[in-house]
This record gives C-alpha cells, sequence and structure tokens, in this order.
C-alpha cells in the first residue's frame, strides 16, 4: 500500500470547502436549481479540475486495507486531549489557500448549521450535532491527505456504486480487482447493516468514534453518515441497510439541507453565541476530548 504522498497528492483542493461547493453544485438547493445548473455546465471552471483530482485521487488510494489501518490508527485517540471550544480554535488554524474574505473560517460553518437547525426549533442534541458534524476536520491538522479527510464516503469491501460520483476512478483502486471485494456484497451479508460496513475513511467516521458514547443515537447517524450521498441522495446501498438503519437515515436526510444550505453571507457573532454553546456542549460531553 502506497503510504508517500506528494504535495500535490496530499492536497489537490485549493481549500476543503472546495468540495463542499462542487456538492452545493451536484445537489443545489430546490428553489435554486437553474442557477447552479448553469454555473454546473461552466466546465472551464479550474476548480472542477481540482475536485476531479481530488476524486481521482480519493476512488484510487482508499482502499479496504486503507480503511483499517486509519481506524487501527487514529481511533486510539492519543494525539490530543483538549476541551470541544479549543478544538475549534484548533480547526481555525486550517489554513488554506482561497480568499479568505469571502471564505469563511470552519467554525462560522459549524455555528450557521447549528444556528439554522436552532431557528427551526429541533432539540438541543440536534443543534449539538450542527455544531460539532465537522469537527473531524482535524484529521487535516494531524497531516492526512485531503482525500482521506473529506469527499462523499461510500463502503470499501464491496464494489463500489456508479452512483458514487466520478466512478469510472475506481478502476485505479487495486480492490477492483480483487475478488474479495469487488462484487456487489464483497465481505458482506445482504442488508447486514451499515454498523457491519466500513465506509471511505474520513472525517464522519472519526467523529463518530468520538462521540458514541455521549450522543443520542440519531444525533451519531447524522455525524457518521453526512458524507455518504451515495446512500442519502441516491439509495444506491439499499442491499447494504437493514431495517434500523432505514429508520435512522430520516435522521441523515434532514440534516444535510442544514449542511449544503445554511451558509449566509453574515457570519455568526461567534462571541454572542459561545455562552449558549457553552452550556450545550457542557450538557452533553465531558469537560475534555481525546483526538
Ligand atoms: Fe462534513
Ligand atoms: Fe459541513
Amino acid at each position: 500500500m502506497k503510504t508517500d504522498f506528494s504535495p500535490q497528492e496530499k492536497a489537490p483542493l485549493s481549500s476543503l470547502d472546495v468540495w463542499e461547493d462542487d456538492l452545493l453544485e451536484r445537489y443545489p438547493e430546490p428553489e435554486t436549481t437553474a442557477k447552479a445548473k448553469e454555473e454546473f455546465r461552466n466546465y472551464d471552471n479550474p476548480e472542477r479540475d481540482t475536485v476531479r483530482e481530488f476524486y481521482r485521487l480519493n476512488h484510487t488510494y482508499q482502499t479496504y486495507d486503507f480503511v483499517q489501518q486509519k481506524k487501527a490508527d487514529f481511533l486510539k485517540f492519543d494525539r490530543k486531549e483538549m476541551p470541544i471550544w479549543e478544538a475549534f480554535n484548533f480547526l481555525n488554524t486550517l489554513v488554506d489557500d482561497s480568499d479568505p474574505d469571502i471564505e469563511l473560517d470552519q467554525l462560522q460553518h459549524l455555528l450557521q448549521t447549528s444556528e439554522a437547525i436552532r431557528a427551526d426549533g429541533h432539540p438541543d442534541w440536534f443543534v449539538l450535532t450542527g455544531l460539532l458534524h465537522d469537527m473531524g476536520k482535524v484529521l487535516c491538522l494531524f497531516g492526512e491527505p485531503q482525500w482521506a479527510v473529506v469527499g462523499d464516503t461510500f463502503p470499501v469491501g464491496c464494489k463500489p456504486s456508479d452512483k458514487i460520483v466520478y466512478p469510472e476512478f475506481f478502476e485505479a483502486n487495486p480492490d477492483s480487482k480483487d475478488e474479495r471485494y469487488n462484487t456487489k456484497y464483497g465481505v458482506y451479508e445482504p442488508n447486514c447493516g451499515l454498523n457491519n460496513v466500513h465506509l471511505s475513511w474520513g472525517h464522519d467516521e472519526y467523529l463518530y468514534h468520538m462521540m458514541k458514547d455521549h450522543m443520542p443515537e440519531s444525533a451519531l447517524y447524522m455525524m457518521r453518515y453526512h458524507s455518504f450521498y451515495a446512500q442519502h441522495r441516491e439509495g444506491a446501498y439499499d442491499h447494504l441497510m437493514d431495517d434500523h438503519d432505514r429508520e435512522m437515515f430520516k435522521w441523515v436526510k434532514l440534516f444535510n439541507p442544514y449542511d449544503l444550505y445554511s451558509k449566509a453571507p453574515v457570519p455568526p457573532n461567534v462571541k454572542e453565541l459561545k455562552p449558549y454553546y457553552e452550556d450545550l456542549i457542557a450538557k452533553y460531553l465531558p469537560s475534555t476530548i481525546k483526538f
């Protein structure tokens, strides 16, 4: 398994947000579909090429073994221990090459997501889920390549669905030539339940394991599967889901628009909001979290 990646291979995108901007083009907010589709057709956009390259790397290197290796390493949580709010500050040290005047920092995206959930009157643990959902992106600060932190997630250990974005890039993934992994079910049983399925490694799975003893199950589903677009948007993996997953995916689907469409031009007032969120964090989480 390849382990040494060049800077270009580690960071094809100018910023992690480029992946999310591309998601917005693929899954535009219903009211803005016409405009977004027009922009989507603009293939001259050089950012589209970096997204393509990003998915090429992601689909090539996210193998079954790669995922096992990342889990064995990161789920030891032996890197850092800090209070949640300090983790937000840490996450905000993720500097990227994009224009700082127009890009919101990581905490602002988290607060816009959580504030949109709060404004709709949802339970407080749902609001907290909005605040925490991308905290796993600290993986980037531990030197992980972008394609092992963000990007649509998909099951490894079985044949990838052609509903996954840029499916042609799976050709270069060694698992596609491995008969243990290249059939419809691969290493899994029909409808075995997603808890028995390994998804490609990234910020969702990492956060799920960090939070699994502290948050309600519905919140954990939203954290763990919010980047699993091939299922929550495309329904491509019904054959691996069990009835409980299907029930819980209502939450994943409910969460997704808050993640994608809550970006507002006015940045949230962090200072004003902090006391409310400090209380909310204290209600559900221990004073420090291990990373
Ligand atoms: Fe995310
Ligand atoms: Fe997000």
